[in-house]
Formats: C-alpha cells, sequence, structure tokens
C-alpha cells in the first residue's frame, strides 16, 4: 500500500511508526467527519462560484464526496493511521475515489482553518442538542413543581432545619439555576457561531475566495475578522465547556439533595426502583447509584475544561499542534453532561415524595421559629429583642422535648405578655409558608404564578 503523505514532497525519509501512532488523531476526530464534509462541500461551491476550479472538477469533487459520506455512514470507509486525521483519510480517499480533480479540494485552505470550522459546527449542534435537553429536564421538574406546590418540608440552611418551603419552591430553584445554564450555553453559542474558514493556515489566501458564501452556507453569523487568531483560537470550545462544567455542577447539586432526601434517615423521596441499585453484599440495599454518578461525572466536567485552559495557556500564536488535544475532553463533555441531563429528567420525572415524612421532618425542626419572632415584631417588639425572646422559647421547648404549639399559651406568655391565643396561626407551618407570599417566595400561590411563569419561557422557546 502506499503509504506517502499528503505532506511529503518535502522529505526523503520514512515517518516512524512510533510518530505514525503518536500523531494520529484520526481514531478520535472521525467523529468530526459530518461537518468536515459539510465544511468542504461548502468550500468547493464557492471555490467554484468565485473560478478558482471549474464547475466539471467541482461536479466531480462533489460526486466523490457524497461517496465519502456513505461509506461512513455504512461503515466502510477505510480509516488509515498513516493519513493522521479526519481531515487528511477523507482528502486522500477522495483522490483514492476521482483522481485528479480530488487534488484540487484543499485550494485556498489549511487543515488549521479547516478543522477551526469543523470544530465550531460540533459545538454548535452540541449546544443546540444541550439547551433543548436541559429545557426537557426543566419542563420535567416544573411538572413534578405543579404536583409539589403545597408539599411542606424543611427548607435547610448549613444542612440544619431552617423555615418550611414547599417542595415545588424547592424544585423551581433548580429550574432557575438551569435557566442560567441555558442562557449560558445560548450566549456561548453566538460566539461559537462565527466562521474561520478562509484563514489558510495562518495568514489567509491568496485565492480570490468568498468568505461570507461558506459563511453562509454552513450557518454562520459572520466570518471571523483576523486569520492569526481564528485558526488558534480556542476560546469558544472552553467556553462551552466551562458553561457546561457550571451546568454539571448544578446538576451534581441536584443529585446530592435526591441522595439525601432518599437516604435512610430522611426517606423524603423514593428514586424508583428503575433509577436504584442494589449492593452485591447487603440484601436491604437500594442505593442511589444515578444520582450519585451525575454528582461524580461533574469531576470529569471541571477536569476537562482545565486540561483546555492549561492547554492554551502557554500556546504563541498562531496554530499549534498541541490543538489536537482539544477534542477528546471537548468530546467526553457533550457526552457527559447529555448523558447526565438524559437521566435526571427520567430519574425525576419518576420520583415520588413522601408527603407525611417531609411534614413530620419540618415540624421537628422548630421550622417556624422565625414566625414566631416577625409575629413578637408586629405587636411592637424589635426584631432582636423578639429574636433573643423566640431564643428562650426553643431552649424551653428543646428541654420538654415538645415542638413550639405544643406550648401552652401560659407557657408562651411567660415568655411575653404580647403573646395572644392568634399566636398559634404563626406556629403552624401552613401559616408560616403561606406567609411568605411575596414574589420568589414559598407560598404556595406565588408557586403557582411561578410555575405559570417557567411555563411560558418554556413554551416561547
Ligand atoms: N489534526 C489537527 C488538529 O486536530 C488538524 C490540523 C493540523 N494542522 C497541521 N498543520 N498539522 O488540530
Amino acid at each position: 500500500m502506499d503509504k506517502s503523505k499528503l505532506w511529503s514532497g518535502r522529505f526523503d525519509g520514512e515517518t516512524s511508526n512510533l510518530t505514525e501512532a503518536f500523531t494520529a488523531s484520526q481514531h478520535f476526530d472521525r467523529r468530526l467527519a459530518e461537518y468536515d464534509l459539510a465544511g468542504t462541500i461548502a468550500h468547493v461551491r464557492m471555490l467554484q462560484a468565485c473560478s478558482v476550479i471549474t464547475p466539471g472538477d467541482s461536479e466531480e469533487i462533489l460526486t466523490g464526496l457524497r461517496q465519502i459520506i456513505e461509506e461512513i455512514r455504512e461503515h466502510s470507509f477505510p480509516w488509515r493511521v498513516e493519513h493522521e486525521d479526519v481531515h487528511m483519510n477523507i482528502e486522500v480517499r477522495l483522490i483514492e475515489l476521482i483522481g485528479d480533480a480530488g487534488k484540487k479540494v484543499h485550494t485556498g485552505r489549511s487543515r488549521n482553518d479547516q478543522v477551526a470550522t469543523d470544530l465550531r459546527l460540533f459545538v454548535r449542534a452540541a449546544i443546540d442538542q444541550i439547551l433543548q435537553a436541559i429545557s426537557a429536564l426543566q419542563s420535567a421538574l416544573v411538572d413534578v413543581a405543579d404536583r409539589e406546590a403545597d408539599t411542606i418540608m424543611p427548607g435547610l440552611t448549613h444542612l440544619q432545619s431552617a423555615q418550611p418551603v414547599t417542595a415545588g419552591h424547592h424544585l423551581l430553584a433548580w429550574v432557575e439555576m438551569l435557566e442560567r445554564d441555558w442562557q449560558r450555553c445560548g450566549d456561548c453559542r453566538r460566539r461559537v457561531n462565527i466562521s474561520p474558514l478562509g484563514s489558510g493556515a495562518l495568514a489567509g489566501t491568496s485565492f480570490p475566495i468568498d468568505r461570507e458564501m461558506t459563511a453562509a452556507e454552513l450557518g454562520f453569523e459572520d466570518i471571523s475578522a483576523n486569520s492569526l487568531d481564528a485558526v488558534s483560537d480556542r476560546d469558544f470550545v472552553i467556553e462551552f465547556c466551562g458553561a457546561a462544567a457550571l451546568l454539571g455542577i448544578h446538576l451534581s447539586r441536584m443529585a446530592e439533595d435526591l441522595v439525601l432526601w432518599s437516604s435512610e434517615n430522611c426517606r423524603f423521596v423514593d428514586l424508583g426502583d428503575a433509577f436504584c441499585t442494589g449492593s452485591s453484599m447487603m440484601p436491604q440495599k437500594k442505593n442511589p447509584d444515578v444520582a450519585e454518578l451525575v454528582r461524580g461525572k461533574s469531576g470529569r466536567l471541571l477536569g476537562n475544561v482545565t486540561s483546555l485552559m492549561v492547554l492554551m495557556k502557554g500556546q504563541p500564536l498562531s496554530y499549534n499542534r498541541d490543538n489536537q488535544e482539544d477534542k477528546e475532553p471537548l468530546f467526553d463533555t457533550v457526552d457527559t453532561v447529555l448523558a447526565c441531563l438524559q437521566v435526571m429528567t427520567a430519574m425525576l420525572s419518576n420520583m415520588r415524595f413522601d408527603r407525611e415524612v417531609m411534614r413530620a421532618a419540618a415540624v421537628r425542626g422548630y421550622a417556624t421559629a422565625t414566625d414566631l419572632a416577625d409575629y413578637l415584631v408586629r405587636k411592637g417588639i424589635p426584631f432582636r429583642d423578639a429574636h433573643a425572646v423566640v431564643g428562650k422559647v426553643i431552649r424551653s421547648a428543646q428541654d420538654q422535648g415538645v415542638d413550639l404549639d405544643q406550648l401552652s399559651l401560659d407557657v408562651l406568655r411567660g415568655f411575653s405578655p404580647h403573646i395572644q391565643d392568634d399566636v398559634y396561626d404563626v406556629l403552624s407551618l401552613e401559616g408560616s409558608i403561606a406567609a411568605r407570599d411575596q414574589v420568589g417566595g414559598t407560598a404556595p400561590q406565588q408557586v403557582r404564578e411561578a410555575i405559570d411563569r417557567c411555563r411560558q419561557r418554556l413554551a416561547g422557546r
């Protein structure tokens, strides 16, 4: 077999097998093939429109490219390590298939602007998938929030019972975290969607090309302004992986709540047999492994963005081969984040809350203590003094092992003569959540209005 390279004109000696294996990327960057082919088709049409190649050559090349698309689809495409990467494998195959016309496909182009183009198309498509997957998760969460708009649970700060909240409110907090991720990915997409094609190896090209034409054909919003920057820039990959890492952190925090809620000591939620696994040794176990893995996988996402930043930090302008190392972390980020979004959507739609257990936990934690303090404020006591009075009430309730609303009016009045029998309205969990009736608060009415707003936002996408 002819092992000569597309670039071997100035070489006398053969490439070492070690070098071939070490520098090859075709085994992973073949994933870019569909984008590489789309870029090449746009480039060829443009070359013809600009009379750089003849209509006959263009026709032959496009026919050859169509066959390559077919071969790749049928897994019969001959990927070869000696041709390094996706770009040269396709070009070599094209020349094999159609002969001399194939040798013109690379006119006015370099692998450096080619790979930058491929990567931007890949990231753009990945973002579009992720945007959809985020919306699907949000809409699943909104549905559960709707069911649980009145469900009372202890709201925590410092992992200690703080004030009662509704489960619906908690779920909508997740929806807001995801909303920022959705926006961040969308913002990032605008900077991804710029065409570097036509930047050549680093300095542009001497052929009379039409960069606007290829950009329009590939759906890019604009063309890059500086060829040196365009072939070397991977900000868009870092930015995307950064947005994905933050999304992963949000998913991890959600997963952590689920692990806590489903634990033996908490039992707020049943994640369902379909989304738990057992222990090989302990027959009683039903473990939240899916949630734990979502939490664990956020580590990879952080690792990937860190790898990419370190990859770039020492690179002089313009293109350097280091950049070939950008692909595996990027691909891993896309796969990981999509898998996490998908499994979380399914698991969360399936989970079942235990409303009684949650309510009982909210009662246990003296979660209405702030309501008692606020009550005293309304009776004319400065908040700081009210806070101190309620602190003493709590100590006494703890000593007796009772809840606040089990203390008699006489006992309560012993702490403050301002307390009257209407105090029991505020000591109840329902009274406490209903009182938090400002926009952004946990009152069931507010939760329902927030759900409407979320649904409108999602429907507008
Ligand atoms: N496989 C290379 C990459 O991923 C493509 C560009 C190579 N360019 C070059 N001049 N060696 O970045």
